[in-house]
C-alpha cells in the first residue's frame, strides 16, 4: 500500500537535509509506528508521503495501483489524496465553520461513494469513537480529545487504501487511546490498507505490527 524508496527532504535554508535517501514500505493490512526524537522529521514524512509536502529526490508509491505521488501535478495528488488516503494531523485542522457531521462527511463529498450511504457510515464512525449525537456540534464546543476523535473517523469514512495519523492518540486518556487504536487496528487489517502512525507512546507502538525508529541517520 505504501513503497518509499530514496527519499530525500531539506528544508529551504536549513543547514542539512532532514532525510536522504530514505526507504520503507507498509503492505497491505499492516500497521507500522513511526517512532523518534520531536524535530526529526516525522511529521514532514508523512506529509511528503500524503503529497502535502514536495520531496527533493525519490519515489512515494501509494494505493492499489502504486501511484507514484512524486511524479503527479498538484491536481492529481489532491485527486489521489481524496481518494487513497486518510490522514489524522498532529493539529487535528478540524474546520471551524463546519460541524461535526460536516466535518467526517468531507472525504465522502471529494470520493465516490453514494450520497445515500453517508449518514449511516458517519453515524457508524461517530458512534465507534465514542461521538454519536455529537453530529450537529460545532468544533469551538468540542474538548482536545473529541476535536482527535473527529479527526480519526473523518480520516476512516471514505475507506482509504492508505492511513497516516500524526500522533492520533496524543490527547486521548489510555483507555479512549485503546479504544481508538483498536478501531484503527480492525479498520486497516479488515479494509487491507496500509498504515503508519507517529507516536512518542510505547504503548501504540507495541501494539503496531512493527516499530520504525527515525533519527538523524535514517530510519532503522
Ligand atoms: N515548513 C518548514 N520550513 C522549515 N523548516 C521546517 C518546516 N516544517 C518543519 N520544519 C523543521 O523540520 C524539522 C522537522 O519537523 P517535523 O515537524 O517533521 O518534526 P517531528 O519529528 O514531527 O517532531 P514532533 O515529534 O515534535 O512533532 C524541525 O526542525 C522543524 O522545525
Ligand atoms: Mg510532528
Amino acid at each position: 500500500m505504501l513503497s518509499v524508496v530514496d527519499l530525500s527532504k531539506r528544508y529551504a535554508g536549513a543547514s542539512r537535509a532532514l532525510f536522504s535517501g530514505l526507504g520503507l514500505a507498509v503492505a497491505a493490512g499492516e500497521i507500522v509506528a513511526l517512532i523518534g526524537e520531536s524535530g526529526v522529521g516525522k511529521s514532514t514524512l508523512l506529509n511528503c508521503i500524503a503529497g502535502l509536502e514536495t520531496a527533493d529526490r525519490g519515489s512515494i508509491c501509494i494505493g492499489p495501483r502504486a501511484t507514484d505521488v512524486v511524479r503527479l501535478d498538484e491536481a492529481a495528488r489532491a485527486a489521489l489524496r481524496a481518494q487513497h488516503i486518510g490522514f489524522v494531523f498532529q493539529a487535528f485542522h478540524v474546520l471551524p465553520t463546519l460541524s461535526v457531521e460536516q466535518n467526517v462527511a468531507v472525504p465522502l463529498l471529494l470520493s465516490r461513494v453514494p450520497r445515500s450511504e453517508h449518514a449511516r457510515r458517519i453515524g457508524t464512525l461517530l458512534e465507534r469513537v465514542g461521538l454519536g449525537g455529537f453530529e450537529r456540534r460545532w468544533p469551538a464546543s468540542l474538548s482536545g480529545g473529541e476535536l482527535q476523535r473527529v479527526a480519526i473517523a473523518r480520516a476512516l469514512v471514505h475507506r482509504p487504501a492508505l492511513i497516516l495519523a500524526d500522533e492520533p492518540t496524543g490527547n486521548l486518556d489510555p483507555r479512549t487511546a485503546g479504544e481508538i487504536l483498536d478501531l484503527l487496528l480492525e479498520r486497516t487489517r479488515d479494509q487491507g490498507a496500509g498504515a503508519l502512525i507517529v507516536t512518542h507512546s510505547q504503548h501504540v507502538a507495541e501494539r503496531c505490527d512493527r516499530t520504525l525508529l527515525l533519527t538523524a541517520e535514517g530510519l532503522r
